[in-house]
């Protein structure tokens, strides 16, 4: 189970429980890291306290090394980049690319940087800013979302960058794990099955809601904040995309106050920071504007158990879901039926070519 990205995140095995807003918290990390995995601290929805204090907390419970996930977008980033420096974090990832400058400055704290990207020029773009690795994910995957498929983006990026690569994206298994290898990942990563696990902090209500849903009922929209999101069709998803413009409009502006509020800056400094992330990329400023809905709406679901209230982004893998184990179990069972799988196509590979 040896990868180029074990080597580079020091973890056993080569499986990633990527940030989840609300829910990849200190407990969740730190199980990862005991179970051998790499595990990534949500701290795009944190402020730079709480980000402290989850490092901290993660420490007291593991020994492993983790990383930590912030948006370039919210007012204190440098602040989180100097935490992660100050606190030796093994690893930050992140959607919507730093400067080039801010990952210079990790990269010479020996801080890994993997980014998430959803398509092959946004995999470029980011090696030639600097990433060490790349996660990318298939329009399968939960939350922000790419269209390709992760069968078709891997191969796509595989060939385009040299880097090691995570695959995400409808990812719950060992033969998952095996095909992504076969297919040239370097591991695997996984947000929703790690919701669904027993150390995810996800009130039982709401994992229910996962646990129930078919695949085909894990949809993709552009209400919550312009761009492409899976998750959960329910009746809040249904009055969202029902919205006018206007109402939609006033409550990304709710939203944005409310989320200045919460992660410790003003709403003129997140709009500063929402501006700088317009100059800087490819969306248009309606979409930077509304960055701070997500969270926000994630919330209700994640945070306060009202699921029919708020927005559960999901990847469509949580159709494919039925049990909450530990991530102990989680993990040990997927490095044990990637091994047993590996072993039968070695099988069957060597008796169609007796024949
Ligand atoms: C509930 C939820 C919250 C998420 N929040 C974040 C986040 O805060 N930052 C981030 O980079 N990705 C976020 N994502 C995306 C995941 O990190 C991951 O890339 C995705 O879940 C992978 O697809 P999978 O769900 O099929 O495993 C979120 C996904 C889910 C399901």
């Amino acid at each position: 189970m040896d990868t180029r990205l074990t080597a580079l995140l020091g973890c056993r095995y080569p499986i990633i429980q990527t940030a989840m807003g609300w829910v990849a918290d200190a407990r969740l990390v730190a199980a990862t890291g005991n179970a051998g995995g790499f595990g990534f601290l949500a701290g795009a929805v944190m402020t730079p306290d709480e980000i402290e204090r989850g490092i901290a907390d993660i420490k007291s419970m593991s020994d492993a090394p983790f990383g930590v996930n912030f948006h370039m977008y919210v007012p204190h980033a440098d602040e989180i980049v100097d935490i992660c420096i100050r606190h030796k974090v093994k690893a930050v990832s992140y959607s919507r690319s730093p400067s080039a400058t801010t990952i210079e400055k990790l990269k010479a704290a020996a801080i890994v940087c993997i980014p998430t990207v959803g398509a092959k020029r946004h995999a470029v773009k980011a090696v030639e800013l600097g990433a060490d690795a790349i996660v990318i994910q298939g329009g399968e995957g939960g939350g922000h979302t790419g269209s390709v498929a992760t069968s078709i983006l891997l191969p796509q990026v595989r060939e385009a960058i040299d880097v090691p690569i995570a695959a995400a994206g409808g990812f719950r298994d060992g033969s998952g794990l095996v095909a992504a290898l076969a297919m040239g990942a370097d591991g695997i990563a996984m947000g929703t099955r790690f919701l669904l696990s027993q150390e995810s902090p996800v009130p039982e209500s709401t994992k229910a809601i996962y646990l129930g849903t078919p695949p085909e009922k894990i949809v993709v929209s552009t209400k919550l904040d312009g761009l492409p999101q899976r998750m959960i069709a329910n009746a809040y998803l249904d009055r969202l995309i029902q919205s006018s413009h206007v109402g939609l409009l006033a409550r990304a502006v709710l939203n944005g106050l409310a989320f200045s509020r919460m992660t410790g800056g003003s709403l003129i400094a997140t709009l500063t920071g929402a501006w700088k992330m317009y100059r800087a990329g490819d969306e248009s400023f309606g979409q930077t504007l509304m960055a701070a809905n997500s969270p926000m709406m994630i919330q209700e679901a994640m945070v306060k158990g009202n699921p029919e209230n708020g927005i559960l982004p999901s990847g469509q893998v949580a159709g494919l879901i039925q049990d909450l184990p530990a991530v102990e179990d989680l993990i040990a069972g997927i490095v044990g039926e990637a091994k047993a799988r590996a072993a039968s196509v070695n099988l069957t590979v060597s008796g169609k070519q007796s024949h």
